[in-house]
This record gives C-alpha cells, structure tokens and sequence, in this order.
C-alpha cells in the first residue's frame, strides 16, 4: 500500500536521528562482518518518530525476517514460545509497547535473550518437570516511549540502546518532499517548510498533515501545492502556529484557567481533560516540555510564561 512505501527501506533513505544511524550502521557492519546476529536493540522515544520504520530496516540491513508483535498482543508465555520458536536464524523480531508484556511472558524472555533458549514446564503437579528448548540466534528490537517504563532486568539484556529525538524542521522538510514525490504532487518549497514547522517534530503528523493539505489542493485544483493551501488546511485542522492541536490547547487552557498556570498533579489534568495519564505523560506532555511551554517541578506541572504569550495571555500575579 502507499502508507507502507512512505517507509524508507535502508538507513541511507531514512532521514534524521543522525546520532542513531551511525550507531546502528557500525553495530550492524560488525554483526554481519563477524557473521552473528546483531545485538538486542532497544528503541525508545514519543510516538510517530520512526521506531518501528527502524526496526524493519534493521531486518533489511542485516538481510533477515522481519518479523513484528506488540507487548499487549502477548497474553501468555505460550503465545511468546509458539512465536520464538517458529523464528529462523538471524531474524529480527520487533516487539512493539514492550513495556506492555505481561511479567510472566517476560521471564519467558529472559533465557531467549541471553541464552537463546526456552525453558518450559511439562506436566503438572507431581510430574511437572522442566525443560530446555534450544532456540534460534535472533535479535529482538524493542520499542517503547520511555526506557524507565521497562524492568531494569529487561533493560539489561539490550545492548544497544538508542533514545529517539524529536526531528529538526529540516529534516521534517526533507521528509515531507520525499513523501511528496512518492504521492506524485508538487509542493513548494514554503509550502513543505510549513507542514514541517507544524509537525512537532514528528514524521507520522507531517505525513498525515501533509495528505490533508493534497486533498484540499487536489478539490482545489492546484498541480503544486502551496503556501496558501496549506494554511487553510491547517486552520481547518486546527494546527495551530506551533503544531499544537486541540487536546494540546485543552491541556494548557485548562491549566491556565482553572489552576492559574499549576502547579498541577497529572491525574488532576487528566480528570480535567479527560484523556489517560500515561497519553498525556507519554504522546502530549514530552512535546510541550521540548518547546518550553510547561515544566515539571515536584509539586506538578506549571505553565510557563512562554506559553502564556503564545495565547496571548498575562502571566498570573501572585
Ligand atoms: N518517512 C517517515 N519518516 C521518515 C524518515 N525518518 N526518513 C525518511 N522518510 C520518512
């Protein structure tokens, strides 16, 4: 489908996370050089920044499988057997929200992480007795959107870790042209620097603002698409100058009018809002701290006078 081929398929296609790249491409010369699977990788950072698009192009890299699964799809340790033991060598097994497995699949994990090997319980009662089942080589690229979600003794048994980092407008625009050109539609170089100032750092938003901006400009009639059609799309969308959408503004209005600014406990911003804790703390907030608009103290979070002027507001006096 074309969602898929957005994707970019090698590290040379893939655009941004820089620091990321070099490290992979070095670990992943020296796996192949040495003729072994590539070390287990963890990849962590807010959603939308490319996690599982990395993760695959691990797999083509290292001319493996890919093969994927998420933590929560993974109820039983049985189901994580039938999954391991049906991988070939080398293969790259992606686990998405790995922070999501249940404990008891997790143990399961260990051994095949360190060990390559499964131990499973035959029988019950009396005659349960334990065995050993070799497994296949194989890396395990995990995701999720904060390291600190994972136990330390998962944490452990990656050896690569790589945090991923909110795209520069630069990149985001580069991102944007090539998705472009896979659509077949031009956009002019002020048009695509928009969608990417408007993206929070975030591939996953520029690509989809930027389908939103080609329908308005294929209604219109327009071959290139431009500055003043992007604006309108993203007032229509209400993306506002910052790329803040509307659970966005919820969040700091509802600071700013009813706490004076914080500080604010974030389970009382997740009543007042009524979106998840863990959303907030994990796909909202990471966003708003990067450009400055809130901070975290002890007492909670506050709105800083940044903000403020983006609304057009004065700071609360004490
Ligand atoms: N499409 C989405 N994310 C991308 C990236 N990082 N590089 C190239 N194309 C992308």
């Amino acid at each position: 489908s074309v969602e898929y081929s957005l994707r970019p398929e090698s590290l040379n296609q893939y655009i941004g996370q820089t620091k990321t790249k070099e490290n992979l491409r070095i670990f992943i010369e020296a796996a192949k050089m040495r003729n072994e699977p590539l070390d287990h990788v963890l990849l962590y950072g807010p959603p939308g920044l490319g996690k599982t698009t990395l993760a695959s192009i691990i797999a083509n890299e290292m001319g493996v499988q890919f093969r994927t699964t998420s933590g929560p799809a993974i109820e039983r340790a049985g189901d994580l057997a039938a999954i391991l033991s049906s991988l070939e060598p080398g293969d790259v097994l992606f686990i998405d929200e790995i922070h999501r497995l249940p404990r008891s699949v997790e143990e399961v994990l260990y051994p095949a992480m360190e060990d390559f090997c499964l131990d499973i319980v035959i029988g019950t009662g009396s005659s349960a007795r334990s065995v050993r089942l070799d497994l296949p080589p194989f890396t395990l690229v995990g995701a999720t959107t904060r390291a600190g979600l994972l136990s330390a003794p998962l944490r452990d048994r990656f050896g690569v870790l790589c945090r991923l980092e909110y795209y520069e407008t630069k990149d985001l625009c580069d991102i944007v042209s090539r998705t472009a050109d896979i659509f077949h539609v031009g956009i002019k170089e002020d048009a695509a620097l928009e969608v990417a100032r408007r993206s929070r750092g975030t591939p996953r938003i520029a690509n989809r603002l930027l389908k939103r901006v080609r329908d308005i400009a294929q209604v219109d009639g327009e071959n290139v698409i431009s500055i003043h059609t992007t604006q309108k799309a993203l007032k229509m969308l209400q993306v506002d100058a910052q790329g803040l959408d509307h659970i966005d503004h919820k969040y700091l209005i509802g600071m700013m009018d009813r706490f004076r600014g914080g500080p604010v406990g974030l389970d009382t911003i997740s009543a007042t809002i009524g979106e998840e804790s863990q959303t907030i703390e994990d796909v909202y907030e990471p966003f708003l701290l990067q450009i400055g608009f809130i901070q975290r103290t002890p007492r909670g979070r506050i709105v800083t006078p940044l903000a403020y002027e983006h609304f057009n507001r004065e700071v609360p006096k004490d």
